[in-house]
């Protein structure tokens, strides 16, 4: 599928608000100052924008790229409708060309969940070198992901849970097999081997436990039925899992079930993001 014609605008929009913990404490570690320059590099449709606004409190300025038309057609909308205009700079840039930006520009520059294995294979390396020189020195940049493919959304299902994550990354890798130096678990290495220092890894969790607000309801429905359920329908045939067990999953996510999981008063849930700080080394004088 061709990304830049691909509109999951809106379904990355509601992702993103159902890990607004997880990407709170992200933004907050980043150390956001009043009147920096922040690069959101495949920014798609600017979910992030307002976390960046709030920590630049009217100054400085907001940079968002994106291949997509379609998603900086609906980033535009985000920028108008939070009356964004004035802080939110708008562009089409591919990552894998030349970036339109002088070398030690930004401050930060963030992607969230940008360099995929399958999009970018050893392009991830480039990619990073190229986006190092735009940073000033002493600058930092910050590779999220908003859950490694093992969330935690079926409390006491936990080998339904594994099946899925499995048949997901298998379908994510079928046409390119996702070798682990370009898995995002390795994103540390990515940024020690092109060049930024003092690298970290930081967990950042996203929790939910009843009673749900209904716009978590409502996404974790959406999330159990349509990529849970299409992970049931197309792969777990290749793992020969049991009749009994598919079962339950549909019984467990199916609304109008008396054993509907979203109902339990003893739901919970928890999303593991992993961010992943670089710097550029500062000029010392
Ligand atoms: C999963 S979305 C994430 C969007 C946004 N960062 C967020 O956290 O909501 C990935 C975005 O990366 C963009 N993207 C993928 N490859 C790209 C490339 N080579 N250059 C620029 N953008 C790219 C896609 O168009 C898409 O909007």
């Amino acid at each position: 599928m061709n990304y830049t014609t691909h509109d999951y605008s809106q379904s990355e929009l509601a992702y993103k608000e159902f890990l607004r913990p997880s990407l709170q404490q992200a933004v907050d570690l980043l150390d956001i100052q009043g009147g920096f320059k922040i690069l959101d590099a495949g920014c798609g449709p600017g979910a992030m924008f307002s976390y960046f606004a709030e920590k630049l409190n009217s100054t400085g300025i907001i940079y968002g790229i994106d291949a997509s038309d379609i998603h900086l057609e609906a980033a535009h909308q985000i920028v108008k409708t939070n009356n964004f205009e004035k802080i939110v700079s708008l562009k089409n840039v591919n990552l894998f060309e030349d970036l339109p930006f002088e070398n030690d520009y930004f401050d930060i520059i963030w992607l969230s969940d940008v360099l995929f294995p399958d999009d970018f294979g050893e392009q991830i390396y480039p990619t990073l070198k190229a986006l190092y020189k735009i940073l000033k020195p002493g600058g930092r940049i910050g590779i999220f992901y908003g859950n490694w493919l093992r969330l935690e959304l079926l409390p006491g299902y936990t080998t339904i849970e594994h099946y899925i994550s499995i048949a997901n990354e298998k379908r994510k890798s079928s046409e390119f097999p996702w070798k682990p130096e370009v898995h995002p678990e390795n994103a540390f290495r990515w940024l020690n081997e092109c060049g930024f220092i003092s690298c970290e890894n930081k967990y950042v969790s996203t929790y939910y436990q009843s009673p749900l607000q209904n716009k978590t309801k409502n996404y974790l429905h959406y999330h159990l039925t349509q990529i849970y359920g299409k992970a049931i329908e197309f792969r777990l045939a290749d793992f020969h899992i049991s009749q009994t067990l598919i079962d339950e999953f549909h019984k467990i996510t199916n609304l109008k079930d008396p054993e509907y999981i979203l109902y339990s008063p003893f739901y919970h849930c928890a999303i593991h993001g992993q961010l992943t700080i670089g710097h550029k080394k500062p000029i010392i004088k």
